[in-house]
C-alpha cells in the first residue's frame, strides 16, 4: 500500500516555496472535517469515499494539501479525538482501502495529504486503558493514575480543571483518579513511560508508510506534565488557548518528544512535515515548536483570535512574523477551523460579516507564510447558532461548564448543490441540520458568480501561485506604509495591499494596478474609493 509520490506530480502543482526550501512553507492547506464534508454512503456523516470523490473541488480551488481530521476507530465521544485504533479506519469513514485510495487519488491531483494524530489522550475503549481498568499489572502506568485527596480519597488528586469544564479527573469503581484534560472518555497518557513514546513511533510510521505527507499534531503541548502534578492554586478553568502558563501545557519536555518526531518524518523522502497545534503563552515560546530541528509549523492563533482592529492586527501580524522568522521558520495564518466560531459570525455576521470575512481572507492570503482555509470558509457559510440541543454532540456542551458550548455550530454539513438539505451532502439527511436558507451558498451556486466567496478565493489562491510576492516567507516581511487611521497599507515585492476597517467608504491615492478586491473598488488611476470592511491587493 506504500505510495510513491513522484516529484514531478506534486511539484508542477506545488506553489512558489518549493524553490526555496520546502513546499509547506507558503503552502495553502485545506481542513477537511471528514464527518460534515461529504457522504457517500447516504448515512449523514461524511466519509473518505465521499472526500475522494470531492477532491476535484479542492484541486480547482488552488489549495496546496489538505488536511484530514481523525478518521481513526473512535467511539467519538469527541468527533474522532479519542482513539482506540490510531492504525484502523473507523467504520464510519470507510476502512484503510479508502484511506489508502484516497491519498492514492489527493497526489494524482498535486494535492498533499495530512492527518491528524492525536497523542495526548486515547479514548477510554483503547486496549491500553481498558486493560488499566481491569487491573492489568502495569497498565495503569501508562496513564495518570493517583490516589485520591481526603477522607476515603474521596477528592480530585489536584485541582486541575477540564478543558471541556468539571474536574480534570474521573474516579474508577476502584476508587483511584484518573487525568483527562478534555472528556472523561479521553484519559491522558504518561509520556514519562517509554513504552508510549515506542508506540506513537509506529503509528506515525504505519501512516507515513501509507504515503501521507505529513502530521497534524493534536494538542503537541500538552503530552507532558509538570512534575508531581502541582495544583494551580486558584482552581482556574483551563483553556487551551490562554496566556496563563499552566503545568499541563506548554511543559519543556514535550520539545523533545517533538523534535524525535522530526528524525522520524526526515528519514522518509520528503519532506513529510508536522504541524503543532499548540498553544504557548507568548510568540516566543510558540516559535520553540519550530525550531530547525524540531516541527515544521505551529498554528498561530492569535491572528484567529485578533479582533476587527488594524492596529492589533498589525500587531499580531508583526510580533507572529518576527517570533518565528527568529528561528527561520515559516509564520501560519488561520481565521477558522472546526473549534471555534466561523470567522463570518465573529466579526458580527449577516452581510457586514461576510465582508469583514472576506477581506480577512485576502488579508491572510497576502501575508508570507502557510494559510489554513477550514472547510466552507471558501462559501461564506456563518456558523449555525440555532441548532437544537438535542442534536449537539460536542462534548464540552454537554458537560455544560466549557469555555466554548459552540462548536457543533461549526461543524454542520457544507452545501454542494440544491435549494434543499442535505445540498447533495449526502442522500440521506447530515448529522446536524443545515439551514434552510443554504441553497444559495453551495459550491454550484457560487460557482461562475464572479461576486461569490467561492470565486473570491478561487481568484485569491490563482494569484497567489502567479504573483510571486505573495505568500513566499523568503520574500521577507510587509514594508508598512502610513495611511488613514482604521486602514493597513503593506508592500511586498511588487504587490501593495490595502484593507479598510471602517464601516464606511475611504479615499486615498491609489496605490497601484487593482487586481482582486473582496469588495468592488473606484479608482480613476491617481485616487482610489475603498469599500467598507475591505481588501484589496494591488500590483506595484
Ligand atoms: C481538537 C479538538 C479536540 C481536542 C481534544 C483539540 O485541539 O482540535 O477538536 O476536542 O483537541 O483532542
Amino acid at each position: 500500500m506504500t505510495h510513491e509520490l513522484t516529484a514531478s506530480r506534486l511539484a508542477s502543482a506545488s506553489s512558489n516555496a518549493t524553490a526555496s526550501g520546502g513546499w509547506w512553507r507558503d503552502a495553502v492547506i485545506y481542513q477537511v472535517y471528514v464527518r460534515s464534508f461529504a457522504d457517500s454512503d447516504g448515512d449523514g456523516f461524511g466519509d473518505l469515499r465521499g472526500v475522494r470523490e470531492r477532491l476535484p473541488h479542492l484541486a480547482r480551488l488552488g489549495v496546496d494539501a489538505v488536511w484530514l481530521t481523525p478518521f481513526y476507530v473512535s467511539p467519538q465521544a469527541d468527533g474522532g479525538y479519542d482513539v482506540a485504533d490510531y492504525r484502523a479506519v473507523d467504520p464510519l469513514f470507510g476502512d484503510l482501502s479508502d484511506a489508502d485510495a484516497l491519498v492514492d487519488s489527493a497526489h494524482a491531483l498535486g494535492l498533499r495529504v495530512i492527518v491528524d494524530v492525536v497523542p495526548n489522550h486515547t479514548s477510554e475503549q483503547h486496549p491500553w486503558f481498558r486493560e488499566a481498568l481491569a487491573g492489568v499489572p502495569g497498565a495503569r502506568d501508562l496513564y495518570h493514575f493517583r490516589p485520591g485527596r481526603g477522607p476515603g480519597g474521596a477528592e480530585p488528586p489536584n485541582d486541575w480543571k477540564s478543558v471541556f469544564g468539571g474536574p480534570a479527573w474521573s474516579r474508577t469503581p476502584d476508587g483511584e483518579w484518573y487525568l483527562h484534560l478534555f472528556a472523561p472518555e479521553q484519559p491522558d497518557l504518561n509520556w514519562e513511560h517509554p513504552e508510549v513514546a515506542e508506540e506513537f513511533a509506529s503509528v506515525l510510521r504505519f501512516w507515513l508508510d501509507l504515503g501521507i505527507d505529513g502530521f497534524r499534531v493534536d494538542v503537541a503541548h500538552g503530552m507532558v506534565k509538570a512534575p508531581g502534578l502541582p495544583d494551580i492554586g486558584h482552581g482556574a478553568q483551563a483553556t487551551l488557548i490562554g496566556t496563563e502558563p499552566l503545568p499541563f501545557f506548554d511543559q519543556d519536555g514535550v520539545h523533545e518528544i517533538l523534535r524525535s518526531w522530526r528524525r522520524l518524518l526526515d528519514s522518509y523522502e520528503g519532506p513529510r512535515i508536522g504541524v503543532a497545534e499548540a498553544w504557548a503563552p507568548t510568540s516566543e515560546r510558540l516559535a520553540l515548536y519550530v525550531r530547525p530541528d524540531e516541527l515544521h509549523q505551529a498554528f498561530n492563533f492569535r491572528f484567529l483570535n485578533c479582533p476587527w482592529d488594524p492596529a492589533a492586527m498589525r500587531k499580531v501580524i508583526d510580533e507572529s512574523l518576527a517570533a518565528t522568522s527568529s528561528v527561520g521558520a515559516p509564520t501560519t495564518w488561520v481565521l477558522s477551523n472546526h473549534d471555534v466560531v466561523r470567522h463570518v459570525t465573529r466579526y458580527g455576521g449577516g452581510e457586514r460579516g461576510l465582508a469583514r470575512a472576506r477581506a480577512a481572507a485576502l488579508l491572510m492570503l497576502a501575508l508570507p507564510g502557510s494559510a489554513y482555509v477550514y472547510q466552507g470558509e471558501e462559501l461564506g457559510l456563518p456558523e449555525v447558532l440555532d441548532l437544537p440541543d438535542s442534536v449537539r454532540q460536542d462534548p464540552a456542551f454537554a458537560r455544560g461548564e466549557g469555555q466554548d458550548g459552540l462548536r457543533d455550530g461549526c461543524r454542520v454539513p457544507i452545501p454542494w448543490s440544491g435549494g434543499e438539505a442535505p445540498y447533495d451532502f449526502g442522500d440521506g439527511g447530515s448529522w446536524l441540520p443545515q439551514p434552510a436558507d443554504w441553497g444559495g451558498l453551495s459550491v454550484a451556486a457560487q460557482t461562475g458568480d464572479p461576486h461569490s466567496t467561492l470565486e473570491l478565493y478561487r481568484a485569491a489562491l490563482e494569484l497567489r501561485r502567479a504573483l510571486p510576492g505573495l505568500g513566499a516567507p523568503d520574500a521577507g516581511p510587509p514594508t508598512w506604509l502610513s495611511a488613514p487611521k482604521d486602514v493597513l497599507l503593506f508592500t511586498r515585492p511588487g504587490f501593495a495591499c490595502t484593507l479598510n476597517t471602517r464601516p464606511a467608504v475611504l479615499e486615498l491615492p491609489s496605490p497601484g494596478r487593482p487586481v482582486l478586491s473582496s469588495s468592488p473598488v473606484e479608482t480613476d488611476g491617481r485616487t482610489v474609493r475603498l469599500p467598507p470592511d475591505s481588501c484589496t491587493w494591488w500590483a506595484l
